[in-house]
């Protein structure tokens, strides 16, 4: 197994503020236990460290998984332009962050790192949030039910999602 960024293998303990629950948006999500402040480091995002050409085989993998009727969550995180993070791991606590059109956090890349930072104050209860920021060219495989005022209905990156709202409004695919 290649070496994992950020962490070491085993289950990775979850920080003092956050908590593990049931999601209203997808599976299981994390959640403030306390109140998380602006700016704060809340959780960093670990996996296995992988080339962009092993990031196509298991996103191909995962396809061929969701087409016969299993798991199509991505965990799959762009690092840099020539590795990728696998947080599909028990030791990444942070793979259950769920994706948010209006998110609470964003995630932070640097020194081969990625960290998953408050956007504002986080009241205890809410659920933490941040923009995948996918790419708009597989929009239609990613429905978002975020449930937020400004959802454009697909996970795509925060720059594209007027040109979802444009495509749906028109009727195009
Ligand atoms: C990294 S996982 C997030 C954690 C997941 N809820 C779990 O229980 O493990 C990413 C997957 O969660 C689902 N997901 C995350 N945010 C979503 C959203 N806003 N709307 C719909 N599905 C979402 C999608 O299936 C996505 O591929
Ligand atoms: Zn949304």
């Amino acid at each position: 197994m290649r070496r994992a960024a950020g962490g070491k293998a085993g289950r990775a303990k979850l920080p003092a503020a956050v908590r593990l629950g049931r999601s209203g948006v997808h599976g299981h999500g994390l959640f403030a236990r306390d109140l998380i402040p602006q700016g704060e480091r809340v959780i960093e995002y670990v996996g296995e460290r992988i080339t962009k050409a092993e990031a196509v085989r298991r996103e191909d993998r995962r396809l061929a998984r969701l087409a016969a009727g299993g798991d199509g969550c991505v965990y799959v995180f762009e690092l840099n332009q020539r590795h990728d993070l696998d947080g599909a791991v028990p030791w990444n606590p942070a793979r259950r962050i769920n994706h948010s059109c209006a998110p609470n956090c964003e995630a932070q890349r640097g020194r081969g790192r990625i960290w998953i930072v408050a956007r504002r104050d986080i009241a205890p209860g809410e659920e933490l949030t941040y923009d995948y920021g996918f790419d708009l060219a597989e929009w239609r495989d990613h429905p978002c039910r975020c449930g937020a005022e400004q959802c454009a209905g697909y996970i795509v990156n925060g720059g594209q999602r007027w040109r979802v709202r444009r495509r749906l409004a028109a009727g195009r695919k």
